[in-house]
């Protein structure tokens, strides 16, 4: 099989390169290890930036997410009986956030996908990338136990954290920074109705909780729970009663109840590779980087370098112009090390540090999130970085 863009992955990035790459006359295959359905049932994060959604929106495929997502203009912190509530889109100068489930946009992402006709192979499992620094890479794959090859141009490396894409870059040839944190999240998915209409950070001594949701009738939680904690520690009874004890510390909020339809631990860490390219393979979203999911820029970053990768092989194509493509990675990593901060900085604001420290980090934290509460300047920042600075 020959194409001109191998993408591996059909997660955000990929996907998303795949159309934008159509929408410039570009083929692509994409080799997806799990199923469609695996895909598009795993639950994640579910936050898009405006520039996510104007992304979208011009490859015509926002139709449900503007049905279905919910804007948001603010959201609040809850701290020590407190409760901190920031105008997002006052704050940043008319921006905004929408909630809508990462999965929500794989479907529709595949769907039109499937729906043009063009290439998308699911169980299709990448295994080794060959001669990457000739003019035709190739990327060895498995789908149904035969091993086939797919011969390109470029690679697109867009498969997450645990695919094959960036184990391929040369030892020496990429520098790897890396931090894990100490704590996880247990996240859950509840046929209950959520409490506001707005997402709410809680800073507890106990412990970080965040209230999202996903429809008027769902509710996203996440609890901050030990690193290697088994799920089973955690009955239903329990999830609740912890959310209350986090979350409710703020007079008559009291956590709404019902079924959990979904339940996961999630990891925290901190990643990049840098630089994100070597030879004709380029890295995009989580298989170059990863945000620990405060803030949830995750999603965000992913479809930012597609829409980066895109332009530089538009521009590869249509006139053999190559000075975008070997600034790839540095355009990208611009916007990624400012979202890695920011992510860290709201991580480490908001969860419950060892008392190494004799409760420093702690007192620290209030006083932050106090100065985000009374400094209209520490607000506008906090917005501007929380609703997505660039739309490089
Ligand atoms: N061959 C083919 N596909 C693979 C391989 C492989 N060897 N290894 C992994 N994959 C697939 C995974 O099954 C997954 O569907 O690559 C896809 C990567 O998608 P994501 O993990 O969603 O990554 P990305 O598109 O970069 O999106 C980043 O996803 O993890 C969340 O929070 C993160 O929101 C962020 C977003
Ligand atoms: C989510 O709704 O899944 C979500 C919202 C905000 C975050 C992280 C996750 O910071």
């Amino acid at each position: 099989v020959r194409t001109q863009v191998a993408i591996i992955g059909a997660g955000p990035a990929g996907l998303s390169l795949a159309h934008l790459l159509a929408r410039e006359g570009i083929q692509s295959v994409v080799l997806e290890n799990r199923s469609r359905d695996y895909v598009e049932q795993r639950v994640r994060a579910g936050v898009l930036e405006q520039g996510t959604v104007d992304l979208l929106d011009g490859l015509g495929l926002g139709e449900r997410l503007h049905r279905e997502g919910m804007v948001h203009n603010g959201l609040s912190f809850h701290v020590h009986g407190r409760r901190i509530r920031l105008n997002l889109t006052e704050l940043s100068g008319g921006r905004s956030i929408y909630v809508y489930g990462q999965q929500e946009v794989v479907k529709d992402l595949i769907a039109a996908r499937v729906a043009a006709g063009a290439p998308i192979l699911f169980e299709a499992e990448a295994v080794a990338l060959d001669d990457l620094t000739s003019p035709t890479p190739r990327v060895r794959f498995l789908q149904h136990g035969d091993e086939d090859v797919l011969e390109c141009d470029f690679i697109a490396g867009c498969d997450g954290f645990h695919g094959v894409s960036h184990q391929s870059l040369p030892a020496g040839k990429a520098h790897v920074y890396e931090r894990e944190y100490p704590f996880a999240w247990l996240g859950v998915l509840a046929a209950a109705r959520p409490n506001e209409a707005e997402l709410v950070y809680a800073r507890n001594p106990r412990g970080f909780a965040l209230h999202s949701m996903r429809s008027l009738d769902i509710t996203r939680l996440y609890l901050q729970v030990e690193p290697d904690e088994p799920l089973d520690n955690w009955p239903d009874k329990r999830i609740w009663d912890e959310l209350q004890a986090r979350l409710g510390t703020t007079e008559g909020w009291s956590v709404n109840r019902g079924p959990i339809l979904e339940r996961g631990i999630t990891a925290m860490r901190s990643y990049v590779v840098e630089p994100m390219q070597f030879g004709r393979l380029l890295l995009a979203g989580d298989a170059a980087h990863i945000v620990p999911p405060t803030g949830a820029r995750g999603m965000n970053l992913a479809m930012a370098d597609a829409r980066v990768m895109a332009s530089a092989l538009a521009a590869y194509y249509s006139g053999r112009r190559t000075e975008l493509l070997e600034r790839y990675s540095d355009d990208c990593l611009r916007r990624v090390w400012r979202a890695e901060y920011f992510s860290w900085y709201l991580t480490t604001l908001l969860h419950k540090h060892g008392d190494t420290d004799g409760g420093l980090l702690d007192r620290s934290q209030v006083a932050e999130l106090d100065h985000l509460a009374t400094s209209h300047d520490a607000a506008v920042a906090f917005a501007k970085n929380y609703v997505g600075l660039e739309t490089v």
